[in-house]
């Protein structure tokens, strides 16, 4: 199971609480907000599994949408792989330069297109379709056709897609109204992409149920709760940046992923906490020298795979002192030297770190990591003070943007 620990002199800071706590509990419990009950939402996963099987003779797999409706899915696919032969091409911006290379990747008459867009009018999603459309109207694939080509994911009820998936007959899943963007990897928004990429999706919903049931046991909620109070007891001292730096490439994107949920939940009404990410080793020869050494504002989630799923002997015979220190040891046991090195060297620093152990990486931790950030994140939001659903900073730039185009149209 997913655990933590915090590793700082002022681990025993905590933020005056009761209240937030309460309301996160209630927050969790309440029918507005849907992403803490989503592993028990078989509906969701059932609907995943009848387009899979329907579209599963499919080549290519092209992914439209943007921010929650993109990072999710492109986390699970870095994170566990993909182990089918599906080819997966994500239109995740409005680059022209970038798209031409996405749409020089597949052959359109042999993929399925995944729209998502939980509003249904966001500008960059809308534009993506938009090119796509007119690539298929090129190949002789018109609307008529478009059941057999696009799916969409979408709101329930409400916005552009559900709307036209009744008037072109394309099957439209449900991200559920009260899930948010950046909270909907477990919804369809990441399960379907899960199935296509032959991963184990239910394990990712078993992984989450899991760690929802721990964090209910007493000990370890007084824990976690205490990890959020600790975190906000720093953003009050000013330390308000939080380095997410797990110990593996395959959760370079996780970093990405967590960093919008962060960001986006957090960072409003002045406050907030700036997430940086990074991994390690590779980022120790970049931005661990500002960590270290640096301003001490930042709390350094750092996140240690205990078991790799490969690893490889090191042994040589080279005539060299750098060679022959490394020879006794396997690729893993370098990395747990470097993450214990870097641990070490934070602490003789005195900089803030929490070092997270995640078992293995496979989809079952993965959920695990993803609902217990999620619930993190929450909490955080509660303690201070803010709303950790909405995003009006976001949505006052599209706004703008589309007086923009208004105006100069
Ligand atoms: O987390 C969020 O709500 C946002 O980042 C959205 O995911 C993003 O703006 C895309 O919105 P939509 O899914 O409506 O296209």
């Amino acid at each position: 199971m997913l655990n933590w620990n915090i590793r700082s002199s002022k681990a025993s800071e905590k933020a005056n609480s009761d209240s937030a706590i309460t309301n996160y509990l209630d927050t969790l419990k309440s029918q507005e907000i849907g992403f803490f009950r989503l592993p028990q939402n078989r509906d969701l996963f059932e609907s995943c599994e009848k387009t899979y099987n329907k579209f599963k003779h499919k080549k290519y797999f092209i992914h439209i949408g943007i921010g929650g409706s993109a990072l999710g899915p492109e986390m699970l696919l870095k994170a566990i792989g993909n182990k089918s032969g599906v080819e997966f091409v994500f239109f995740n911006n409005i680059d022209p330069d970038e798209m031409q290379r996405c749409l020089d990747q597949v052959n359109l008459k042999e993929s399925l297109i995944y729209v998502v867009s939980k509003s249904g009018t966001t500008a960059e999603t809308v534009a993506a379709m938009s090119i796509i459309l007119a690539q298929l109207e090129k190949c002789g694939i018109h609307s008529a056709d478009y059941k057999d080509y696009f799916v969409f994911c979408t709101d329930p009820e409400k916005g552009e897609l559900r709307r036209l998936s009744k008037e072109w007959g394309v099957d439209a899943l449900e991200i559920p109204s009260n899930v948010g963007g950046r909270y909907s990897v477990l919804t369809p928004v990441g399960l379907l992409p899960a199935l296509f990429a032959g991963m184990d999706a239910k394990a990712l919903l078993l992984g989450a149920e899991d760690i929802q049931k721990h964090l209910n046991d007493p000990k370890v909620g007084a824990e976690f709760f205490q990890l959020a109070g600790y975190i906000k007891a720093m953003h009050d001292k000013g330390i308000t940046q939080t380095v997410m730096m797990p110990y593996s490439s395959l959760l370079k994107e996780f970093s990405a992923w967590f960093v919008q949920l962060w960001a986006e939940s957090l960072g409003k009404e002045g406050k907030g906490l700036t997430p940086i990410p990074a991994y390690g080793a590779t980022d120790q020869h970049s931005q661990m020298q500002l960590f270290m050494e640096g301003p001490n504002d930042k709390v350094l989630m750092l996140i240690e795979v205990e078991k790799f799923q490969c690893d490889f002997e090191m042994k040589n015979s080279v005539p060299s002192d750098h060679f022959k220190m490394l020879s006794p040891f396997k690729l893993s046991q370098l990395m747990k030297a470097e993450l214990e090195g870097t641990l070490a060297a934070l602490k003789e620093n005195d900089r803030h770190v929490v070092h997270l152990k995640l078992p293995s990486l496979n989809e079952e931790h993965l959920g695990q990591l993803i609902l217990f950030s999620e619930c993190l994140t929450v909490l955080v939001g509660k303690l201070l003070e803010i709303d950790p659903f909405n995003q009006p900073g976001v949505e006052a730039g599209k706004k703008y943007a589309n007086s923009w185009l208004k105006s100069n149209a």
